[in-house]
């Protein structure tokens, strides 16, 4: 297949590229030469003639989303837009790399690919806005919801709970906001799985099991060697731009069961993530 990715400088991009480089001609747009929030990148992407387009391209800083709604919403949504029209155009199919953070967060339990979205900040809001474009304009697509994303070599969750450890010698991380850790490496695979089998619709491909922010950063100071306290704390505690869901965990039930895809466990999963020789500690 010929497959165009966009945001493929990014960290699910470059996972992406690496797992499906071997078996398709793969192609990776990604700012500064090609912003999606362009409709002139509309021509561009028709132009490499793909089958399938993955848009994993977004603004990802939530906060800054939340302080600046109006370029969320160019460029989750627009942008979003943009790249479901060029499929349309090219006769793609496409692949959508949404977010949790389309629920609420006040289910109290996993949710389901079925459940009902309800947006509490302007990232969901645009990250949804972009699931109805593709939606409304596409028959053939996969949207793949995915949380808490890390990967090797990048500024991330984990690297940042390391550097704090390191400098203030103590921490303190929220045990009320639940979410499945997923590592881009797997998260990558489990897409590339799910490419092969044209079983269009709405997946939740996060890492097996649920952790607190808590829960996330005591393992990984565990992992890491250090010997620093880490105390529990509560979201009300903190003063965010951003509301994140509560428990905005995801339930990956349809790949599972239907398709035989499934992520290993967060645990696992941070396990091998140092392991491995570029984990940028
Ligand atoms: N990271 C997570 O925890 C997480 C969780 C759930 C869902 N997701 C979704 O997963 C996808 C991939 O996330 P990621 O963590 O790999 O993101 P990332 O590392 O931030 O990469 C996104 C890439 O998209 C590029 N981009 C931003 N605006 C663009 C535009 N207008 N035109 C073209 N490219 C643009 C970014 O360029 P710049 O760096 O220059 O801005 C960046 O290279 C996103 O759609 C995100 O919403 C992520």
């Amino acid at each position: 297949m010929n497959i165009v990715i966009t945001g493929g400088r990014g960290q699910l991009g470059r996972e992406l590229e690496r797992v499906l480089g071997d078996y398709h001609k793969v192609i990776l747009l990604d700012l500064p030469e090609t912003d999606v929030t362009l409709p002139s990148e509309i021509e561009t992407l028709v132009n490499y003639y793909p089958d399938l387009v993955i848009h994993a391209a977004a603004l990802t800083d939530v906060d800054g989303c939340a302080r600046d709604p109006l370029t969320a919403y160019k460029s989750n949504a627009l942008g979003t837009h943009n790249v479901a029209l060029a499929c349309q155009r090219a006769n793609a199919a496409m692949l959508y790399v949404s977010t949790n953070e389309v629920f609420d967060g006040t289910k109290g339990s996993p949710y389901f690919e079925w459940d009902t979205p309800h947006t509490i900040n302007p990232y969901a809001e645009s990250k949804l806005a972009g699931e109805r474009y593709v939606q409304m304009l596409l028959n053939r697509f996969y949207i793949v919801r995915t949380a808490w994303m890390y990967a090797n070599g990048r500024n991330n969750f984990i690297t940042r709970v390391i550097a704090v450890a390191k400098e203030k010698g103590a921490l303190a991380y929220v045990d009320d906001e639940i979410g499945n850790p997923t590592y881009a490496p797997d998260l990558a695979r489990a897409i590339a799985q799910l490419l092969e089998t044209k079983h269009y619709g709405i997946y939740h491909l996060v890492g097996e099991g649920i952790a607190s922010r808590y829960d996330w950063a005591a393992r990984i100071v565990q992992l890491a060697g250090l010997n620093v306290p880490i105390t529990r704390a509560k979201l009300a505690d903190f003063k965010r731009a951003s509301t994140p869901p509560p428990f905005g965990a995801l339930h990956n039930f349809v790949a599972a069961t239907t398709l035989g895809i499934k992520l290993r466990s967060w645990q696992d999963a941070l396990q091998e993530y140092f392991n491995s020789p570029i984990s940028n500690l």
